[in-house]
């Protein structure tokens, strides 16, 4: 059983829960198979040359899904797939990078993908479409070609832990549309989180909070945010410099269906500073209590009892334990044994 501290960082959690499944003997980085430009292929074929690395990251994009595995039922879950599939779709679209592949090809190459490798544990599912042949360029050329790949790899969840973070308000702001699009997943978008992020760990926090060009709430590295105030669920709206997330979409539904009133809006930082509660919510984040921000102490400085009920709430959905959102879920084994 893995236990967590309760001031660790998520970030260090999942990654020193990678470490044991590594030293558990179990494959961490290197699945057996990759779907790469087309076809599933074996991981020791998947190479590129080393003087692509400059400039073909430069405008990748990607995205970050993730399954979540079932004991009890012996199913694996992927998690609102078709909806991380489009929104790949339209980053590609937005930088102008070519598609080659439709969404339901993608959508079949990743459940074949998770076949393949035999994914029977929490996982997270990686595709990235990125400029290829840049070794003659660098990143000016119109009409680059892309490719593309999809990777598996362990990532254990941290819900209901009771992991929570202490949070800096970061002196660097989110990127904004006049710079470049915040709401597309964009690989050099994330030097603005990292730098973030990095500031707040020299500082002595655990995460960061990014203010928009206006002054005004945006996100976390890689992660939305959402407060509560007398009772009332409140999120920087889509248009504060956010990534159009996923797991925030399905909160706000969520928080929605238990009649919890729910508000998208411009948010001020010391909105922050008297919340009842702070999270951040995301893929990788899952639902990350936020216990103080600034070093004001977030309501009691405990995790509050909204936040717990999305988070059990959010886990049971993830995990298959309830029928009302099964339609955000994509078994896996369940496909092979109807397909057989
Ligand atoms: C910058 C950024 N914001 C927010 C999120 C949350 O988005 P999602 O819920 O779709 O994972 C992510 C991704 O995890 C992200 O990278």
């Amino acid at each position: 059983m893995l236990l967590f501290d309760c001031r660790t960082r998520y970030v260090d959690s999942v990654n020193l829960l990678i470490d044991r499944v590594a030293r558990s003997g179990t494959s961490v980085d290197t699945p057996k198979h990759l779907w790469w430009n087309g076809e599933q292929r074996a991981w020791e074929d998947c190479t590129v040359h080393v003087t692509e690395v400059g400039w073909s990251t430069v405008g990748a994009v990607f995205e970050g899904i993730r399954a979540y595995w079932n004991a009890e039922q012996e199913e694996l879950y992927v998690f609102r797939l078709e909806e991380h599939i489009e929104r790949l779709l339209r980053s590609q679209k937005l930088v102008k990078l070519p598609i080659h592949y439709d969404r339901d090809t993608l959508i079949s190459a990743v459940l074949n993908l998770l076949k393949a490798n035999e994914v029977r544990q929490d996982t997270y599912i990686f595709p990235l479409a990125y400029t290829s042949d840049t070794r003659h360029h660098r990143y000016d050329r119109a009409g680059f070609e892309s490719e593309l790949y999809i990777t598996t790899r362990p990532m254990p969840s941290h819900l209901g832990s009771g992991m929570n973070m202490s949070a800096k308000i970061s002196s660097w702001r989110r990127i904004s549309e006049d710079v470049m699009p915040p709401r597309a997943k964009n690989i050099s978008n994330y030097r603005n989180g990292q730098l973030a992020r990095l500031e707040a760990g020299t500082d002595g926090y655990d995460t960061a909070i990014l203010l928009n060009h206006n002054g005004n709430v945006s996100e976390a590295p890689g992660a939305c945010v959402m407060f509560v105030r007398d009772g009332v669920l409140v999120t920087p709206d889509l248009t504060s410099g956010i990534l159009e997330s996923i797991t925030r979409d399905a909160l706000l539904q969520m928080a929605r269906n238990l009649g919890i009133e729910i508000q998208e809006r411009i948010v001020d930082r010391t909105e922050l500073y008297l919340a009842d509660e702070v999270f951040a919510c995301g893929t990788a984040a899952e639902v990350s209590p936020i216990t103080s921000v600034d070093r004001y102490t977030v309501g009691n400085g405990e995790i509050g009892p909204v936040t717990r009920q999305l988070d059990a709430l959010y886990e049971n959905i993830l995990r298959g334990r309830e029928s009302e959102y099964a339609a955000w879920r994509t078994p896996i084994w369940q496909r092979v044994a109807v397909g057989a």
